[in-house]
This record gives structure tokens, sequence and C-alpha cells, in this order.
């Protein structure tokens, strides 16, 4: 088992990854079973595939289970749900010296600690990722939300979990547009401040896409210990740390945005688009290389990722993907902070960015 710590000052905790996990996950939870009873959010997919035999070994273990389901898919961060869940929460007696366990995607994790956040003013939480994507990046460092008609996670908070519990081997289960989704989230690692991890990528990707468990558990390993460093310095995203860890989201905000939030273009595809767009942008100025950009498309194709705008289904006129960032929550004082990069490992944040200058930009990627 490896264990990574998020070394927070007040709430610090350990991310336990090993291939298997699951088997001990009953041992694990039981210190958190307020009178030998657990209660689990999750959502329909992870009640088919992940729940059954979780499940089984918790009973085994005479743990009592109590159990949430919300729908598949990113409308359950609504405020309906989030009232379906803390009624059911409350009539279940929940206090705050329960543990609420969230077991599936980003988006079980994201309403679950926002639930836990306001129920009795914070109960604990535990995360049990089964996404690569929220194996790699939502499970940690407590960003917990639900949507509003405004745009996605505007009501939400800073809740950490208790701990985060992560088996590689749930990810067989996964389809494969998913697993491609997370991907783009280990890459972002590389490209953030690692160089030497972006180069491992790109000579691991073909076994790591193959379902290799040691691969894949490296990744993840690498990936939230990137992360947890990162959250340890900035928690709350005040000094521009933390912020880094949005690359190419601005691009992928506004890609999101025109195809509705939906499964047209998942987050993680967005993302990839969007670090493609960023590191394209930043050869244009003269940032960093022609070269780091193309290695970096090459490597996002390699995972099934789209890296154009045709690719990601949004050829249309540049100022309109400008107006969608403008309704990004990252603004602030009226301009947008831009992460660019001087190359791979080398990203930064701009406060001075151009917006009509990356509205032209945009409309010469579309003849891509
Ligand atoms: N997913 C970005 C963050 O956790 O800050």
């Amino acid at each position: 088992m490896t264990i990574v710590k998020v070394d927070l000052k007040s709430t610090p905790y350990h991310i336990h990854i090993k291939p298997g996990l699951l088997q001990d996950i009953p041992d694990m939870l039981a210190p958190f079973a307020r009178n030998g009873r657990l209660l689990f959010i999750l959502d329909s997919n992870v009640e088919k595939h992940v729940w059954p035999a979780l499940k089984r070994q918790c009973e085994a273990a005479s743990l009592i289970l109590e159990t949430f389901v919300l729908p598949v898919g990113e409308g359950a961060k609504s405020w309906d749900h989030l009232e379906h869940l803390t009624d059911w929460l409350l009539s279940h007696h929940t206090e705050r010296g329960d543990s609420i366990v969230a077991l599936g995607g980003g988006v079980v994790g994201d309403i679950t600690g926002f639930a836990a956040h306001i129920l009795k003013r914070g109960c604990g939480f535990i995360q049990i990722p089964t996404t690569l994507l929220a194996q790699v990046d939502s499970s940690v460092g407590g960003k917990t939300a639900i949507n509003s008609k405004a745009g996605k996670n505007l009501i939400g908070a800073f809740h950490q979990p208790a701990m985060v519990l992560i088996d590689p081997e749930v990810l067989v289960s996964l389809p494969p547009r998913e697993l491609a989704a997370g991907i783009a989230e280990v890459v972002k690692y590389g490209l953030i401040d690692d160089a030497e991890f972006f180069d491992w990528c790109e000579s691991n990707m073909q076994q790591f896409m193959a379902g290799d468990l040691v691969i894949r558990s490296e990744a993840i390993t690498r990936s939230v210990s990137a992360k947890a460093r990162i959250v340890a310095e900035d928690e709350k995203e005040l000094t521009g740390k933390r912020a880094l860890l949005n690359l190419g989201h601005t691009f992928g905000h506004a890609l999101e945005a025109e195809t509705g939030f939906s499964d047209r273009l998942l987050h993680g595809e967005g993302v990839a688009c969007g670090m493609g767009l960023a590191f394209r942008y930043s050869a244009r100025l003269g940032l960093c290389s022609e070269d780091a950009a193309q290695r970096i498309s090459e490597l996002l194709a390699r995972a099934d990722l789209p890296t154009t705008l045709k690719q990601a289904g949004c050829d249309v006129d540049g100022q309109k993907l400008v107006d969608h960032m403008l309704h990004d929550k990252k603004m602030s004082g009226g301009t947008l902070p831009f992460l660019l990069a001087r190359g791979i490992g080398e990203t930064f944040l701009s406060a001075d960015v151009d917006l009509a200058d990356v509205a032209e930009f945009l409309n010469e990627e579309r003849a891509r």
C-alpha cells in the first residue's frame, strides 16, 4: 500500500493507494462507523459495478450499511438532489460524528462533500473515488460543490475528507472515454511543474492504456502526490499556486460551455484540448517552443483525447469561446487570469492576456 499525506495544518489526512484495496476497505472504514453504521452515497453506475462486492465485504465485517443512490451525471449536482440527500441524511439521524462515504466519480464526491460540509455545520466524509479523474484530481484537496443556473461549481465550499481510498483495479469497469478523460488530468501534473513526469507519461502511456496495474498505480500515486503538495501550499487557492491546477481549464471551460456541459465533451476532454490550446497559444506568444506544444498534442492523441477545436466539436467563432470565458468563475477584478507556459513543466499564471488576441488565435486554430 502506498500512503500519501495531504499535509494541511488544520486537517491533515492520508490518501491510500493499492490495487485490490477494496478488500481492505471494511477494516479501514470500521473505526469511522459510529455504532457500526456507515452511510454510503453512490450513483446507479457504481451501484451496478463496484457496490455489490464492497457491500458483501462490509456485511461480512458486520457493518450496518445505509445507501443513497444518485442518478448518473452532472445533473445530480443540483439544489434538488442536495435537498434530497440532506433530507435523507437527517432522516437517518446523521450526526457530526458520522463519516459519510462518497463512493463514485467527481459528481458523487462533490455533492457528498458539500452535503457533509453544510449538514449540522460539518460532518466527516471519506472519499472512495471510482473514476480515474476522481482518483487523481477531484477526491483530493477538498473542493466540494453543486452547480447553479449561472454555472458549474458556483455553490460550494472547501471541506477536506478524513481520508481518500484509491483502488486502481476498479478502473477496469470504467468506459474507455472516461478513462481517457482522467488521463488528461494525469498529464496535467507533468505539464504544470514536473517535466520528468511528462517524460514518464510518454514512456508509459501504452502500458497505462493496456491496463498495466503497476503503471496505473504509479501514475495515480505521482498525480496525487503532486496534488497533495500543491494543496498543502495553497489550500484555499489564495496565492496563485493552487490555480496552476487549472491549466487548460480556461479554454476547456469555454469548450464545455459551448457544448452545453454535456457528454458531447467530458470535462477531461475539455481540459485536454484546453491544455493543447494553452501551449500552442504560449508558443504563438514566443513563450515556449512549437515542439513542446506538438509533443503534448501527440501524447494526448495517444490517449484518444481531442486536441483541436474540430475534435472537441467546437469549430465556432473565437469570440464566441472568449465570451464563454468571460463567465468563468476565475474572473477576478474584471480580468481573467490565464495559465501559460514557458515549456513542459513550466506553467505560470499570467494576468495580462489580451482576450481579443485569444479570439484571433482561436480563429486560426479552426484551420487545424
Ligand atoms: N481541480 C482543481 C483543484 O482541485 O484545485
